[in-house]
């Protein structure tokens, strides 16, 4: 580390970076900063944050918490305009730096995780427009897929064994439309929440155990639990379904032999969701599923939780959008992260109101 500066460490944060004093003034910012503000250090430094990004707004609050010193502050969703520039997205972190009378580093991540969240919040609607157009068009499918496969089974009775695997092959077509059709309309008839306080750690118990019997037999799993994990609110049946899917494709992209699946429970404090509103919601439980497999498809990573997006032969594209759509329902999110060999879906869900942790008390 000696022979490292200060200011070259600074300036390899490749996102807006500042130091705050204890009384918001900006105490040091590196060069993204500077770019993302459009101004020099020396026009930024000393002057008070609130007098660049507004005093209502989100940041403010979340760098009175870090000095509290719970835990660096997250704010997911964050909308910062500098000055009279336009408004971008960030997820916000302030981390109290500790023995440094009450200063505070603020980071401003622009990309990536924002991205997805961005993406998962905004499918809520797409999800719901996708559910009333499969419900109809299931109904108006299966019908005629019906009669075609009758037709074929009656052709079968009457036709010779060569032009049999004509018939049989439309009757497996069939089925597999069939199956599709089932899919899609399942996913259209979700249910509203049944909530009450849910074990998080009882449903990815069963998700594993129903894994484990069936698509993840060749997959070893590794579990890393926090047992002292606050319930959640929501709808275990729905939330047993979040899982399976995410240890489904899990398991679908692990190498046959060495495949490994670790389920990681945890609990952030810190973590917020800002809303619409300048309201904020605390999410402070989250579930990691990791995999050992190839990664997400480059391509693909900014539109995994849209519906029909897949990179498999068979696949329905459906998973994931139902995770965000159920995740959504819960008031959580689902953030994905994936490099080959190593793919991160976070699940971040809220605690059961009105219960206060001895962390949020003290
Ligand atoms: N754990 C994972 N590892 C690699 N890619 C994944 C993973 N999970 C999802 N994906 C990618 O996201 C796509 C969408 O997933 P999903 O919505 O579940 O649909 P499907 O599994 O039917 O393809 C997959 O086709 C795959 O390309
Ligand atoms: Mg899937």
């Amino acid at each position: 580390m000696t022979d490292l500066s200060l200011e070259q460490i600074w300036s390899a944060i490749p996102y807006p970076a500042f130091i705050l004093d204890p009384e918001d003034r900006i105490e040091a910012c590196n060069t993204e900063s500077e770019i993302f503000s459009a101004a020099s250090r020396r026009q930024i430094t000393g002057r008070p944050l609130s007098r660049f990004i507004g005093a209502e707004s989100p940041i403010i609050d979340a760098l009175a918490q870090a000095r509290q010193g719970i835990a660096s502050v997250v704010l997911y969703g964050v909308e910062v305009g500098w000055s009279e520039r336009p408004t971008q997205i960030f997820t916000v972190r302030a981390s109290l730096v500790q023995e440094s009378a009450g200063r505070v580093l603020l980071l401003l991540h622009p990309r990536g995780i924002a991205d997805q969240m961005d993406r998962s919040l905004s499918n809520r609607s797409a999800a719901r427009s996708v559910t009333g157009m499969a419900a109809m068009l299931a109904h108006e499918i299966k019908n005629p897929l019906a009669g075609i496969s009758g037709a074929a089974q009656l052709l079968a009775m009457s036709i010779d064994d060569k032009d049999m695997e004509l018939t049989d092959l439309i009757q497996q077509e069939s089925e597999r439309i069939a199956s599709l059709v089932d899919r899609v309309e399942q996913f259209g008839e979700l249910r509203p929440i049944n909530r009450s306080d849910v074990n998080i750690h009882d449903v990815l118990d069963r998700a594993q155990r129903a894994a484990e019997a069936g698509f993840a037999r060749h997959v070893r799993f590794r579990v890393q639990y926090d047992p002292s994990l606050p319930p959640t609110i929501g709808d275990a049946d729905q939330l047993m379904q979040v899982f399976q899917n995410l240890l489904k494709n899990a398991a679908e992209a692990v190498p046959e032999v060495g495949g490994l699946i670790t389920l990681r429970t945890g609990y952030h404090p810190g973590v917020q969701l800002s809303l619409p509103g300048g309201r904020t919601e605390k999410l402070p439980l989250v579930v990691s599923v990791i995999d050992n497999g190839r990664g997400v498809p480059e391509n693909l990573i900014r539109d995994i939780f849209d519906p029909f997006v897949s990179s498999k032969a068979n696949g329905s594209g459906l998973g994931l959008s139902l995770v965000s759509k159920v995740l959504t329902d819960h008031g959580g999110v689902v953030e994905c992260e994936s490099i080959p060999g190593r793919t991160e879906f976070r699940v971040r869900l809220p605690i059961r109101i009105g219960r206060k942790t001895p962390k949020e008390t003290g």
